[in-house]
C-alpha cells in the first residue's frame, strides 16, 4: 500500500490504469487523481473518491471502471505542437513522398494517440495549404486514441476558443474552420480526409494500412520500457522502408530497440526503419 496521506486506494487506481492503458501512474500523481475522478465520482453518486473506488474494486468491469481509467490519460495537446515536425513534414517528408507515391497516388498518416484531435488536423492543413499537387490522391489520416471521449470529440471536429488559440495561426482559424456558438468546427476540405477511431496501442492492433507517416507523439513517456519495446517492434509492420515515424520531444528508439534509425531534419529527428531491403 502506498505511503501517502490520501484515503483512497491509488494502487488499485494504479493497477487498472496500468492493466487497460499500459500508463504507469507515478506516486506525485496521486493528488491529479482526486481533481481528474471528482466529476466521476459526483456523477455516480458516490459520497468520496475513497467510496468510489471500494465499490468499483468489488464490482465486475463496467462503464464507470472504464470512465476512471480513460480519465486518468493526460489529453494535452495543441495545433502545430513543437512546430518543427510540422516544419518537416512540409519541406522534407511530403515533398518526398509525393514523388515516391507518384504511382499509387495515395498517402496513409496516422496520428496514433490523437486526442482531441489537433494533431491530426494540423497535418491536414499542412496538406491543404501547400500541396495543391495532391488534390485527387487519396489521401487518408487516421487518428487512433484509447480515450472514447477523445475520439468523439475528434469525430465532432470541434474546438474550443482556448484550444483554437493554441498554436494555431489566425489565417488558418478563418481558412479551415466554421463558428458554431462558442466552439470552431473543422470544414469538411480537412475532416473528409481523416477517420478517427477506438485503440489501445498496448493492446492487439487491429487491421490497419501501411502508413507513410506515423505521428506516435507523446505518448510512449507514459509506458515503461517494455511496453515501449512493444509497441516500437509492431510499428515496424505498419511501415514501409521509406516511411516516417516521429516521436515527441522527449522519447526515442534508442536504448529500447535497434530496428530505426534518426533522420536528421536539423531541428528535429524523425525515424526510419533500418532495414531498407524489404516491402518497398
Ligand atoms: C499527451 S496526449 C498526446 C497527443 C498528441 N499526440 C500530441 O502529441 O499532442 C497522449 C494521448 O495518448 C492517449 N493514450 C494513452 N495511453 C494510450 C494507449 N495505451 N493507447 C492509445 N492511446 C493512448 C491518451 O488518451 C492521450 O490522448
Amino acid at each position: 500500500m502506498l505511503a501517502s496521506p490520501v484515503s483512497f486506494d491509488f494502487d488499485y487506481l494504479r493497477r487498472i490504469v496500468r492493466e487497460k492503458t499500459a500508463i504507469v501512474l507515478e506516486a506525485e500523481k496521486v493528488y491529479l487523481a482526486e481533481a481528474k475522478l471528482g466529476p466521476i465520482v459526483r456523477r455516480s453518486g458516490s459520497a468520496s473518491l475513497t467510496d468510489l473506488l471500494r465499490d468499483l474494486r468489488s464490482q465486475p468491469w463496467g462503464a464507470t471502471h472504464q470512465q476512471v481509467v480513460e480519465a486518468m490519460t493526460n489529453n494535452e495537446t495543441s495545433f502545430f505542437r513543437d512546430l518543427y515536425p510540422y516544419e518537416a513534414l512540409k519541406n522534407r517528408m511530403l515533398p518526398e513522398l509525393l514523388t515516391k507515391r507518384a504511382h499509387v497516388r495515395e498517402l496513409n498518416i496516422w496520428s496514433a494517440a490523437s486526442s482531441s484531435g489537433q494533431e491530426a488536423a494540423s497535418i491536414a492543413m499542412v496538406i491543404r495549404e501547400n500541396f495543391r499537387a495532391l488534390d485527387g490522391w487519396k489521401i487518408r489520416i487516421l487518428g487512433t486514441d484509447i480515450a472514447a471521449e477523445m475520439v468523439n470529440r475528434c469525430k465532432e471536429g470541434l474546438f474550443a476558443q482556448h484550444e483554437v488559440n493554441r498554436g494555431l495561426p489566425a489565417q488558418y482559424l478563418v481558412k479551415y474552420f466554421d463558428r458554431v456558438g462558442l466552439h470552431w468546427r473543422l470544414k469538411p476540405i480537412l475532416s473528409e480526409m481523416m477517420e478517427f477511431r477506438q485503440m489501445n496501442l498496448s493492446a492487439l492492433w487491429p487491421n490497419l494500412p501501411t502508413m507513410d507517416i506515423v505521428f506516435l507523439r507523446n505518448v510512449l513517456i507514459y509506458f515503461d520500457v517494455d511496453t515501449k519495446r512493444t509497441i516500437l517492434t509492431r510499428m515496424k509492420s505498419m511501415l514501409r522502408p521509406d516511411s516516417y515515424l516521429l516521436l515527441g520531444g522527449a522519447e526515442t528508439t534508442l536504448n529500447i530497440v535497434d530496428d530505426y534509425e534518426r533522420v536528421d531534419f536539423s531541428k528535429f529527428d524523425a525515424y526510419r526503419l533500418k532495414n531498407r531491403s524489404s516491402k518497398a
